[in-house]
């Protein structure tokens, strides 16, 4: 009896100490694994395909990661590989816990999570919470009829009268947000395609099911979840119409304020609870948060830092012009922000970077620039597949070629995301050497020159040049752990900065103009009284030490040096 109480006092006592030591800080700083580690979007349809079909799949992404470690890459996101019937290619899933066969097996995803182990990289699955494919059982419950057990799992309700939905909500894809059911003689919601229903958040028989699928895939040994969607998780119970707005969308809708039905205030109940479960798993909660400041995303770290640990904030996705003052602005803001802040150039919904940044002059030259850009800020990256050797969109020419079905109702103002979801670009054999079938996109004639073998080879390749930068990332301790100190605020062409941590301190100097521009620096200031930096990686050719007081550098040229006290 006495051990029993014994053993029962010594677990109620190491119990919070368990949960504690579950998030363990890797330096002084009191860091958090994600805060030093460099994330990697991969979109498995387009990265390897090891059977032929012309499909990537998981066994094929477990082929290239010693790739992925070579490359310097601590962390892979996943974008959706659960069963689906592949309407919006993944993000329509029909069960959170399992995995398509056309990806694999759930032992295929084991392999690949082992290996990632083995090498220091964990996997980050999407959760696509705010929806679930109109083919998941649960919804195939819900409309079975009124009185259905998971009715209530989805949003139900009556129209405004014959043949008129309940309110003027439009879907984010095209078109009214409801779609009438015969069979029940009601309306369902649905923010994206109509065969992506709307969860009912509200229901907490729903939130029991969806918080209980991220504690299956912990089990299984992720490290995490990229959240789908979480501005649109609730909705007025009132149904108030969203106020008008002048003009119409690219998709013929008339625009509209969504205040209703994204960014309400329960969002945050959930994800308080939801980071309750990660922090137990030592795991990272990433957003697809898209705030139109940097108040709106503070939001979203939580008032008490106990929401998203990494809301992205998706600024660089969107000033889309070499703009020093306007890079300067938003870094500034986020970086005071009060969290962690985390830096995506591009993504599977959004032109890649070479095409948005580039000049078709200097696309090489920028891209590098891009990349020293947001590896050397406060924060943690995430990259997207192929920005490492400077892969292009390749947008559809033609409607009948759009796969992506936002592409056809939207064409030709809306081309669809295929362009920027094209298969990786392996080498220069046929199909790039991401398969030995039809691959399921077509790949530009550009990869003869633009893959990884070719550029592997080029030491002063993007690819290098990405390889180096994460290299010196994850050795750098003013890079990991530095402030970040604006410098040279009214430079209009060069942005240049210090990333300072006690005695050591990083320059990171980038000439983001067409012209060659001398720059200087007296950094006593900032408590460096230094007169010449150590270079640590440029693009521009230059001698192993470099004058504070007079660096000239050629248009779009890096330089990154080392200063000390
Ligand atoms: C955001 C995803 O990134 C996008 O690809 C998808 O279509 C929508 N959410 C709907 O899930
Ligand atoms: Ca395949």
């Amino acid at each position: 009896m006495l051990h029993r109480f014994a053993a029962l006092f010594l677990l109620i006592v190491s119990l919070p100490l368990r949960l504690h030591s579950q998030r363990q800080p890797v330096d002084a700083e009191g860091h958090q694994w994600w805060q030093h580690a460099v994330f990697y979007e991969i979109y498995p349809r387009s990265f390897m395909d090891s059977n032929g079909d012309g499909i990537g799949d998981l066994v094929g992404i477990d082929s290239k990661m010693d790739y992925l470690k070579s490359l310097g890459v601590d962390a892979i996101w996943l974008t959706p590989c659960y069963p689906s019937p592949q309407v919006d290619f993944g993000y329509d899933v029909s069960d959170y816990e399992n995995i398509d066969p056309m990806y694999g097996t759930l032992g295929d995803f084991d392999r690949l999570e082992k290996d990632g182990k083995q090498r220091g990289i964990r996997i980050i699955m999407d959760f696509v919470m705010n929806h679930t494919s109109d083919e998941h059982p649960w919804f195939l419950d819900s409309r079975s009829s009124r009185t259905a057990a998971k009715r209530d799992w989805y949003m139900w309700h009556d129209g405004k009268g014959p043949g008129l939905p309940p309110n003027n909500w439009i879907s984010e894809f095209g078109g009214s947000a409801w779609t009438f059911d015969a069979k029940t003689g009601q309306f369902y919601y649905h923010y994206f395609y109509p065969q992506q229903p709307d969860l009912n958040w509200h229901n907490l028989a729903v939130k029991d099911a969806m918080f209980d699928v991220t504690r299956w895939w912990y089990k299984r040994g992720v490290a995490g979840f990229r959240l789908d969607a979480v501005d649109t998780l609730f909705e007025d119970p009132q149904m108030r119409d969203n106020p008008g707005l002048p003009g119409l969308n690219k998709y013929g809708d008339p625009n509209q304020e969504k205040v209703h039905n994204t960014k309400l205030p329960e969002v945050h109940v959930i994800l308080r609870d939801l980071r309750k479960v990660a922090d137990e798993n030592n795991a990272v909660l990433i957003g697809e948060t898209w705030t139109k400041d940097v108040s709106e995303l503070k939001q979203y770290y939580g008032d008490h830092s106990d929401e998203l640990q990494m809301p992205m904030d998706f600024m660089f996705t969107k000033v889309d012009k070499l703009s020093p003052p306007e890079f300067r602005r938003q870094i500034a803001a986020v970086d005071a922000a009060g969290g962690w802040p985390v830096f995506v150039l591009s993504n599977h919904d959004i032109v890649r970077s070479y095409v948005r940044y580039g000049d078709r002059q200097h696309d090489q030259a920028i891209a590098k620039l891009m990349a020293s850009l947001y590896l050397t800020l406060r924060g943690t990256p995430i990259m997207y597949y192929g920005e490492e050797i400077g892969m292009e969109n390749n947008d559809p020419k033609r409607k009948e070629d759009v796969k992506d079905p936002i592409g056809r109702v939207g064409w030709p103002q809306e081309k669809g995301r295929d362009g920027e979801r094209t298969p990786m670009q392996w080498d220069d054999s046929p199909n790039a050497g991401f398969t030995r079938g039809v691959p399921w996109l077509p790949i530009p004639p550009s990869y003869k020159t633009v893959n990884v073998a070719a550029e592997l080879k080029d030491p002063s390749s993007i690819l290098n040049t990405y390889k180096n930068l994460l290299a010196l990332r994850h050795q750098n301790r003013a890079l990991l752990d530095g402030d970040y100190v604006a410098l040279n605020e009214n430079d209009a062409n060069v942005l240049s900065y210090l990333r300072r941590y006690k005695n050591e301190a990083v320059l990171v100097v980038l000439n983001m103009s067409a012209q060659p521009q001398d720059v200087g620096f007296d950094l006593a200031l900032q408590g460096f009284p230094a007169k010449s930096a150590q270079t640590l990686l440029t693009t521009s050719a230059r001698s192993k030490e470099s004058s504070l007081s007079h660096l000239s550098l050629e248009p779009f040229a890096v330089y990154i040096g080392a200063v000390s006290k």
